[in-house]
């Protein structure tokens, strides 16, 4: 596998023009049926109307090319859970491995406490070695397992439900 070395690598804020590079991302983790329940590719129109949500939202850049993604949406439409983001991260495969997963993961935990929200969370599939281990290298706790919680491709699937508490 090609791979590039990202030792230089910066996390920014994401950007409208970066939304073919970050659907390009999440469709190789949707890809590998490692990472979501989703099956269905997702668009560069899809990833901007993502961008125009205006919620938390970093992306990893090296030599001129978005290389991964963090991204905050909605928990729930509760107003009891507004400060509460659930969050996806995603590294192009070619750059997995150079702690950018942990580093977007630190960067939208920054970026979501300065915009008022008190917690991340997210479900992990249990079989995710790379996330699990990437959530734990950011400080997130692993909340329980829920067991049957979804079904890919027909075979039911665990996740690990995880979370970060923000702030003091
Ligand atoms: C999950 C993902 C974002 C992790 O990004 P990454 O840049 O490869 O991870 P990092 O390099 O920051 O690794 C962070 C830690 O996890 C460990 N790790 C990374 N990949 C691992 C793997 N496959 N198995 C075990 N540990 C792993 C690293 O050793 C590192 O630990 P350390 O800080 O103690 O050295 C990336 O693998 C990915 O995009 N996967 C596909 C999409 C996905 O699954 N997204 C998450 C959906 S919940």
């Amino acid at each position: 596998m090609l791979r590039v070395t990202v030792d230089h690598a910066v996390i920014r804020p994401a950007a409208a023009g970066d939304a073919d590079a970050i659907a390009v991302i999440y469709n190789e983790g949707l890809e590998e049926r490692v990472a979501t329940f989703e099956t269905t590719p997702r668009t560069t129109e899809d990833a901007a109307a993502w961008l125009a949500e205006g919620l938390p939202f970093v992306v990893a850049e090296a030599n001129g090319e978005v290389v991964g993604f963090a991204r905050l949406s909605a928990y729930s439409d509760r107003c009891v859970y507004g400060g509460v983001g659930e969050h996806g991260v995603y590294v192009a495969r070619e750059a997995r491995g150079q702690s950018l997963g942990r580093r977007l993961l630190d960067a939208l935990a920054s970026v979501a406490e300065q915009a008022g929200y008190y917690k991340l969370t997210s479900r992990i599939f249990t079989d995710n070695e790379a996330s699990l281990a990437a959530h734990r290298a950011a400080g997130f706790e692993e909340v329980g397992v829920q067991r049957r919680h979804g079904k890919l491709d027909g075979r039911w699937k665990d996740c690990m439900l995880v979370e970060k508490h923000l702030g003091a």
